[in-house]
């Protein structure tokens, strides 16, 4: 039985010198330190031994073993390292080849616009205002002095989702929401991005789009304010070369009220499709903040005055990039979205 051990070491080790992938030292090991492997076969017979020899021929087996095991676990070490450099040779890298090119994404145009308006404001010391979209009727109409017989509280006209719940159909409820929240306190002055809702769908509207609120109240707020804060923002926002033009208008939460153009930006003012001729673009509504909607919010109109406007997104960005039909903003086809 010794002679039977000190032969498997010698085998096992002679083998092992010919072994050239981790596989075959896998299926070495199978063979003679597995359950069915040579030394397993061996020492089932141990107990054929006389008491005295077991012990020694034992403690042999032990160190047969041990020996083993780590010479063939030194060896899977070797050919894995063996292994792992051929691949490493194989898989050599061109670092040559061009690197491939992964799609960062970036802001839709509308947001890249409302980011641009926002900052226009923030500039000129405005903070930023949200409200809901779903609306109460109370806030989207009443607060606003929006009468009960007005085109736009016309079921056809609005989403509604009761009769005291709408979609809201522009930002403007959101100045009775901040007037209720700072009453009495002065200044006032916010504007308001978000998403509106009309049932309205061609290639200049959208029942869903964006507008851009703003409000001011404080002491001896005049019209001369609103239309050096609107000068400004053209400027800012079209050039320093723009015009803007007033023109009288109503709206039931301003008075008085007005239309604002800005000069052309296509053709400059001279006339052209765009402007319809004119040389002037309408961007947004406007007004002195009408004074039952200062008290009725719980501001004092003998006190305080203000001035909002409200301006479409949406007509911004297409005459800034030159956009003909407003649906395209929607498809969301990156080939047209990554051009901005
Ligand atoms: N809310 C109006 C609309 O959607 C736009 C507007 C006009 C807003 C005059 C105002 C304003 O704040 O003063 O058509």
């Amino acid at each position: 039985m010794r002679e039977q051990l000190q032969r498997l070491q010698e085998n096992v080790t002679a083998e092992l010198l010919q072994v050239k992938t981790l596989e075959e030292v896998n299926e070495l090991r199978v063979k003679y330190l597995g359950k069915k492997g040579e030394l397993t076969q061996i020492l089932r017979g141990m107990g054929k031994l006389s008491k005295e020899e077991r012990p020694i021929i034992g403690q042999l087996a032990n160190e047969v073993r041990d020996f083993l095991e780590s010479k063939i676990a030194e060896y899977q070490q070797a050919m894995k390292a063996k292994e792992m450099e051929q691949r490493l040779l194989q898989e050599s890298i061109d670092v040559t080849l061009p690197g491939v090119k992964s799609n960062i994404g970036k802001l839709h145009p509308l947001h890249q616009v409302i980011e641009e308006i926002e900052e226009i404001f923030m500039g000129l010391g405005y903070t930023i205002e949200e409200g809901p979209e779903i609306e109460l009727d109370y806030y989207n109409f009443e607060a606003l002095n929006i009468p009960k017989d007005h085109p736009a509280r016309e079921m056809q006209d609005s989403f509604y989702i009761s009769p005291e719940v709408v979609l809201r159909t522009h930002t403007s409820p959101v100045q009775a929401r901040v007037m209720e929240k700072m009453k009495p306190q002065v200044p006032v002055k916010i504007i308001v991005p978000g998403k509106v809702f009309r049932r309205d769908d061609d290639a200049t509207h959208s029942p869903m789009f964006h507008q851009v609120e703003g409000l001011v109240i404080d002491k001896n707020i005049r019209f001369s304010d609103l239309k050096g804060t609107l000068l400004s923002f053209a400027r800012q926002m079209f050039g320093p070369e723009q015009q803007i033009r007033l023109r009288p208008s109503f709206f039931p939460f301003t008075e008085p009220s007005a239309e604002v153009d800005i000069s052309c930006v296509i053709c400059k003012g001279a006339g052209c499709r765009t402007c319809k001729q004119t040389g002037w673009l309408e961007i947004l509504g406007s007004g002195m903040v009408h004074p039952r909607v200062l008290s009725m919010n719980g501001y004092d109109p003998e006190e305080v005055t203000g001035f909002a406007f409200g301006m479409g997104v949406e007509r911004i960005a297409m005459l800034k990039y030159g956009i003909d039909d407003m649906r395209l903003l929607f498809e969301n086809d990156v080939r047209f979205l990554r051009q901005f």
